[in-house]
């Protein structure tokens, strides 16, 4: 099982996690993708995982707000942000059947 986390560029998966998941054979693996994003859309982020790893089980991935470059706030994994993520994932983990 390989969990992939990337936040969105423009709509998409970053290049540099295209480049990886090119790169890299996951075929027969199971991929669980986990993303943040700055509240704008994640447009094709999660399809393109699909896409690029034809021969994986792709599970349903978790996506999140995180920092906002467009508002200057580059870290917000502090204080009730943190305890909120903490309680998505959980959630999302027990949804996938990953966490019992
Ligand atoms: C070049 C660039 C493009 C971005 N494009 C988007 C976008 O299309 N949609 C969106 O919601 N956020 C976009 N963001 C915001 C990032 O997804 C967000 O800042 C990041 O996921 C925060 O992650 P972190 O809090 O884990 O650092 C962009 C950020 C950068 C630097």
């Amino acid at each position: 099982m390989v969990f992939v986390g990337f936040p969105t560029w423009g709509m998409q998966l970053p290049p540099p996690m295209k480049s990886f998941l090119r790169q890299y054979n996951l075929s027969g693996k199971t991929v669980v993708p986990f993303n943040t994003n700055g509240g704008y859309g994640i447009g094709s982020t999660f399809e393109t995982v699909k896409e690029l790893c034809p021969n994986s089980n792709v599970l349903e991935g978790f996506t999140m707000r995180g920092g906002s470059e467009r508002d200057g706030q580059l870290l917000v994994i502090e204080g009730d942000k943190a305890k909120e993520a903490k309680t998505a994932v959980g959630k999302w983990l027990r949804t996938i059947n990953v966490l019992k």
